[in-house]
């Protein structure tokens, strides 16, 4: 498998396209991402971020060009599978139910990826995920949270309580949408600092969109900055972010 070059690659896309009537919102993407990779996405609004998430996802079907995920094609495969094989999202608006606690919520995460979500509700408290929960809020911070409802958690919480749940199923590849959107100026470096510092003692290959330029120069090992569908740089931040052709798609500015 070693020399298999498919499998060094925990995502690669070959001409994926994908277009909604006149608009083209993944033209012809070829990416491709390595294990333990930190990268961040740039684009307009409109430019084809959350579609690009979604295509890898399973959300979306590429119209023609294929998806593979550690080796494996995954074009066309649904959400569920996907997710099978080591792929967990976090959303721009967090998905949680706030009247949960902090820790039910993460219980009901895991026992749901586990396929024993619903009637099974009482006896998740007695079960090995009531550590692994406890373990990721504390790894996020949240610990002090766990017993409060979700709706008493501050922005910044709520968006770490949401990426802390996708982290538990402990994915290969996590993708974040706007992990920072929704946050306050004076805690957004907090949520990307524990973020990071998380991320960093794992080896989870990591793909965030981000809209704050300030965020992906500080954060950011590799930036892709997009346009109408289309990847037109991808290099480190610094010379993303100092592109003419970028700053004109991206900032609306030289
Ligand atoms: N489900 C959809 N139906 C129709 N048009 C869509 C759909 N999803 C996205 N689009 C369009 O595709 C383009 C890219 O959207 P999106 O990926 O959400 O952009 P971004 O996340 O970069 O703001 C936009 O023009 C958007 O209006
Ligand atoms: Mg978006």
């Amino acid at each position: 498998m070693a020399n298999n070059p498919e499998n060094s690659f925990v995502l690669r896309t070959k001409d994926v396209f994908l277009s909604f009537g006149a608009v083209t919102a993944a033209d012809n993407l070829n990416i491709e991402v390595s294990a333990g990779e930190l990268v961040g996405i740039v684009g307009a609004n409109g430019s084809g971020k959350t579609t690009f998430l979604n295509l890898i996802t399973g959300y979306l079907k590429p119209e023609h060009g294929s998806i593979l995920v550690m080796g494996q094609e995954t074009t066309g495969m649904p959400p569920r599978l996907v997710t099978k094989l080591g792929v967990a999202r976090s959303f721009q608006v967090p998905q949680l139910y706030t009247n949960l606690s902090v820790h039910e919520s993460m219980l009901l995460s895991l026992a749901a990826e586990s396929g024993k979500g619903g009637g099974f509700w009482k006896p998740l408290h007695r079960d090995p995920w009531e550590q692994q929960g406890m373990e990721t809020l504390e790894r996020f911070g949240l610990e002090t949270y766990a017993d409060r409802p979700v709706s008493e958690l501050p922005g910044g919480g709520r968006k770490l309580l949401d990426i802390a749940l996708s982290f538990a199923l402990k994915p290969k590849l996590l993708l974040m949408d706007e992990p920072t959107s929704g946050v306050s100026v004076e805690n957004k470096f907090q949520v990307m600092d524990t973020l990071v510092n998380v991320l960093k003692e794992s080896d989870i290959t990591t793909i965030f969109v981000e809209h704050d330029m300030e965020v992906v120069q500080r954060y950011g090992r590799r930036v892709l900055a997009f346009d109408n569908g289309s990847v037109i740089a991808d290099g480190e931040p610094e010379h993303v972010l100092a592109d003419p052709e970028v700053r004109t798609a991206v900032l609306g500015r030289v």
